[in-house]
């Protein structure tokens, strides 16, 4: 449950008006292994990747790439309270070890792993454990808020609502059965909007606690990680202008119009009806304004269409999941099954760097300029056991997509004017990518998963300390 984004070598004072933050993300849940050390007990995923046929290379994270081993790391609350010192330590070494060589982390409390005990005991996210989860975070402002300056509540709400509780793809794979055969339980007209709901009021409650406890005292910053895909209509007929709005609300709008405006977006609201759950007074007092910064995951961009009126009565009407309820068709296929760029070898991440620069306008122009980092950007290469390593170590379409994502990032900021304060690349090492499995690399070192994960650097990373020392990164 803790995962750090780490800012790499200068930049480390970032409370520095002008100064920008560049990095590379992480997550323990695929980098650490060491399932059954010093009293971890499992997770989510653990539960999920061990059930037959649920990642496509029918592997798990119990190795991953032994960050644990490799670089010492661990807390685990086994959901009695009850806090685990040895998890503690290990945190405090590797909070120290970043500090030490110039690092400055930024800390993810929640990246998708829900302790199983907690899913057990509360029903998941379905429970409004709002305590447990403030709790937990009040845990690491205590243990290592005298370090550590920037925490981020959640990773990917809307991945966690859509895919954990809407489609049943990921961890716990919840979902109406007509959606998805292999899910046993579920419901996914109403489940997204409660879990999402819930996660906002638990990052509200976090949010407050920090605010009022240790803000002052630490000197530090909270914010949200929220994925947001970018999306051009697929033509420019109302219907699809209008569904790509939608497409755009039932994403970004979903989470960041309740954190800046107090409520979800009216589209949503219109078209959910009661099964969106509402905000009290008191909720809205506790989830507005409770971000000092937006992080934005941000890779591809799609097309959106209008579903039609047909399909979205049948389907919307007779489902009633998220995803139909926007009445909203996105893929990355045009007219004439165009795709709108290169492909990265994720079936989802195709290459269109324009969309970060369209998305960070949208949020300026939207949301008031909020400041922004990009707290994940990055593409993967296949696992390809047929490549030798020397050849996947030249990663020259890696090298190009981040030069292209930054350059359109860099126009936004120069050209446009906006709030943007960081960007970290997703990943520093390849590693367990969820259902994927290890069929996807997306580090910019190379780990032998055949070779005692030996670690080797990609041509990227050559290219990434020279972009640490440009005058790019220094504004
Ligand atoms: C977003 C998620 O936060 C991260 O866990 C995942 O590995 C990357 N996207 C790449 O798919």
């Amino acid at each position: 449950m803790f995962s750090a984004s780490n800012c790499l070598e200068k930049n480390h004072n970032s409370h520095n008006q002008h100064s920008f933050v560049l990095g590379t993300s992480i997550c323990p849940a695929r980098y650490e292994g060491a399932v059954k050390e010093d009293g971890r007990g499992p997770s989510i995923w653990d539960t999920f990747s061990h059930t037959f046929g649920k990642t496509i290379d029918f592997s798990n994270a119990d190795e991953a790439v032994d960050q644990y081993h490799l670089f010492h790391v661990h807390l685990c609350i086994d959901g009695t309270g009850k806090i685990n010192q040895a998890g503690v330590d290990h945190y405090n070494k590797l909070v120290n070890a970043l500090l030490a060589q110039g690092i400055e982390p930024y800390v993810t409390l929640y990246h998708w792993d829900l302790p199983q005990a907690l899913h057990d005991k509360y029903n998941g996210w379905l429970s409004p454990q709002i305590m447990t989860f403030a709790t937990f975070a009040e845990t690491c402002f205590e243990n290592y808020g005298d370090r550590v300056k920037h925490w981020i509540t959640f990773n990917e709400p809307h991945t966690i609502a859509i895919q954990g509780y809407d489609v049943g793809l990921q961890a716990p794979g919840r979902c109406s059965i007509f959606l998805n055969l292999f899910c046993h339980e579920g419901n996914s007209a109403t489940e997204p909007y409660i879990v999402a709901h819930n996660m906002l009021l638990s990052h509200g409650t976090a949010a407050d606690i920090y605010k009022k406890k240790y803000k002052a005292k630490q000197q530090g910053s909270l914010g949200i990680s929220l994925d947001v895909i970018w999306f051009e209509p697929a033509t420019n007929t109302t219907d699809d202008i209008e569904a790509t709005q939608r497409a755009q609300d039932f994403q970004l709008g979903w989470f960041i119009e309740p954190l800046i405006f107090g409520n979800y977006p009216i589209s949503m609201r219109n078209r959910v009806g009661e099964r969106l759950p509402n905000f009290t007074k008191n909720d809205v007092t506790l989830v507005k304004g409770s971000l000092d910064f937006v992080g934005i995951n941000h890779y591809t961009t799609f097309y959106a269409q209008s579903n039609g009126f047909l399909l979205r009565d049948l389907i919307g009407k007779v489902l009633n999941d998220s995803l139909a309820d926007s009445g909203t068709l996105t893929l990355p296929f045009g007219e004439n099954l165009k795709p709108i760029g290169d492909r990265a070898n994720s079936i989802w991440l195709y290459i269109v760097p324009r969309g970060m620069r369209s998305l960070m306008n949208y949020i300026r122009e939207k949301y008031g300029n909020p400041p922004i980092i990009i707290t994940e950007n990055g593409m993967d290469d296949p696992n390809n056991a047929l490549i030798p390593i020397k050849n996947a170590l030249q990663d020259e379409k890696r090298i190009k997509y981040h030069e292209a994502y930054l350059e359109s990032l860099l126009a936004s900021i120069k050209e446009d004017g906006c709030n943007v304060k960081g960007y970290f690349v997703w990943s520093l090492l390849d590693n367990w990518e969820w259902t994927a499995g290890y069929t996807s690399r997306f580090g910019l070192y190379f780990v032998d998963y055949k070779d005692k994960l030996k670690r080797y650097p990609k041509d990227s990373v050559r290219w990434f300390k020279k972009f640490l020392t440009s005058t790019w990164s220094e504004g």
